[in-house]
């Protein structure tokens, strides 16, 4: 596919050239998981296990799955939104650096857009 070639995005920046200008941001997950602490006589519940994935600029990610397989705990987890009872484990990269994932810090992913 190419780009800047006066066709696919005439008269408009292309997407690849948005996130450069806006300086786009990757995101890589390693090993992420989730796990919802068992209480009140109820088991512990793995709500995201051993999950690996990237985002880079100017590509679509989808992520597919059914009703409660868990799409949204990732969303959650990946920008710091789990609830306080769930406990998550593995790496969260920004720019190949740790997100900070204390002080509830909420990354600004724009590129993840939820159906
Ligand atoms: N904080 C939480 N407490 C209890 N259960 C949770 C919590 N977060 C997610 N779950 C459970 O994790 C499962 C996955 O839910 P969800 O991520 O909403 O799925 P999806 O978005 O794919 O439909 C569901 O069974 C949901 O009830
Ligand atoms: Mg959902």
């Amino acid at each position: 596919m190419g780009e800047g070639n006066g066709t696919a995005w005439a008269g408009a920046l292309s997407p690849a050239a948005r996130y450069a200008e806006t300086g786009g941001a990757s995101l890589t997950w390693e090993n992420l998981t989730a796990v919802l602490p068992g209480s009140g006589g109820r088991p512990t519940k793995k709500l995201l296990q051993g999950l690996y994935g990237y985002a880079v600029p100017g590509r679509i990610v989808a992520i597919m799955g059914p009703s409660g397989s868990g799409k949204s705990t990732l969303l959650d987890s990946l920008s710091g939104r789990l609830a306080r009872n769930v406990l998550q484990t593995g790496k969260v990269l920004l720019n190949g650096k740790k997100r900070r994932l204390d002080f509830g810090a909420v990354v600004s992913v724009k590129f993840i857009i939820e159906a």
